[in-house]
């Protein structure tokens, strides 16, 4: 990390010029070309930056077109989990200088607190996350004269008018969510594989039959809420917080797919590190969420009919809640033992997947067709990235 932050007269040093020999000569094609590599392998950036034009895109900064690809990808959608995670936090987190915005909605917090004492803090801190993503990745990408991502033209959706919100323009609309919830069951089954074109139901499947708040719309939603030690919080606000509970895990564990699936097309060894390393923080979010989604109490919202099951109910193995670590189950192929793994993480398509992931899940409802266009192409570039 410390290196990667040193001023760029030392990025162009004698290290970084080692680097690039090594990634140069280890290219099979520059032995082709009939060139002679002394015995310690050494050779000067410029003698190969004159001699070998052909090189020239590979060189830049040492990281390849694809690599960039994967990264402005990866960049945008941390920029859009910023956003609404910090629609979350501003309403249910810890708004502080950390991650600043929002005054608290203390209906919505103590319906989250009904899932665990610390939402709050885990929210705040999932939304300093992201913000540290997006930022590192387009400060990398910069370091590398590529260009960084930003979506802020795109900032048009509302805000929610509960009091606590900011009133800003947003990137995603956290008010009419259909949140897939078969993750639930992918991660307990011990016999199924996504990756292999097993299927699974949805844990709560009321949430994919309609459009469902994630977040207080307005005060209307809070409407009999009286705060107190035990603080009477109507069924209708526990759903919105319910919702949210499945809707955090359900975006940390489309994360934890996202950077072992795309890292498999990357070239440069330290891009790898940066995806290897970032990638896994993803999946910390997850199991956390996962396991406060199973703290959310059985209910009926009585304003939309919307039911959250017992799903520690007698016959339910593929739903017991306290299985929030993966099941083993199969992997590559059905010979194979059952493993403890990430599912799925097939490369193909991946960044393609995750963006008609986001947008099935409801979170771009009132986007523009020029954010889907520049989405599906960051997407598609990144898809078609090669090793
Ligand atoms: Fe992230
Ligand atoms: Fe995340």
């Amino acid at each position: 990390m410390e290196q990667q932050s040193k001023p760029s007269q030392e990025e162009t040093g004698m290290e970084q010029h080692t680097q690039q020999s090594k990634l140069i000569t280890s290219r099979r094609s520059f032995l082709s070309r009939g060139l002679v590599v002394g015995g310690a392998g050494v050779i000067s950036a410029g003698l190969l930056a004159n001699g070998l034009p052909a090189f020239a895109e590979e060189r830049s900064g040492s990281i390849t077109k694809g690599d960039i690809a994967i990264l402005r990808f990866l960049s945008a959608a941390e920029i859009i989990e910023t956003d609404l995670w910090q629609q979350y936090n501003e309403l249910g987190g810890i708004q502080d200088s950390e991650v600043p915005g929002g005054s608290g909605s203390p209906g919505y917090v103590a319906a989250l607190s009904v899932l665990d004492a610390d939402m709050s803090q885990y929210i705040h801190d999932n939304t300093e996350d992201e913000f540290s993503h997006f930022t590192f990745i387009n400060a990398y990408l910069v370091s590398k004269g590529a260009n960084p991502v930003n979506l802020d033209k795109f900032r048009t959706l509302p805000s929610s008018k509960a009091t606590g919100a900011q009133q800003i323009g947003r990137l995603t609309n956290l008010m009419q969510l259909t949140v897939d919830t078969s993750w639930w069951i992918k991660y307990r089954s011990r016999t199924k594989n996504p990756d292999l074109g097993d299927t699974f139901p949805p844990a709560i499947p009321g949430l994919l039959k309609g459009q469902f708040p994630a977040i207080p719309r307005n005060d209307n939603d809070l409407k009999g809420f009286v705060p107190g030690t035990t603080p009477t919080i109507p069924k209708h606000l526990q759903a919105i917080a319910n919702t949210a509970g499945f809707h955090f895990a359900f975006i940390e564990q489309g994360g934890t797919s996202l950077y072992p699936s795309l890292a498999q097309r990357v070239s440069n060894p330290e891009v790898l590190r940066i995806l290897l390393s970032i990638g896994p923080t993803e999946t910390a979010h997850f199991q956390t969420w996962m396991d406060k989604a199973g703290n959310a109490p059985p209910l009926t919202d009585p304003t939309n009919g919307l039911v959250f099951p017992d799903l520690n109910a007698p016959g339910g193995e593929d739903t017991q809640t306290n299985l929030i670590m993966p099941e083993p189950t199969i992997f590559l192929n059905r010979k194979f033992p059952p493993v403890s793994i990430i599912r799925p993480t097939e490369t193909q398509g991946a960044a393609t997947g995750a963006v008609k992931a986001l947008t099935a899940d409801g979170l771009f409802i009132g986007q523009s067709k020029e954010f889907f266009a520049l989405l599906n192409q960051l997407a598609q570039e990144a898809d078609a990235a090669q090793r």
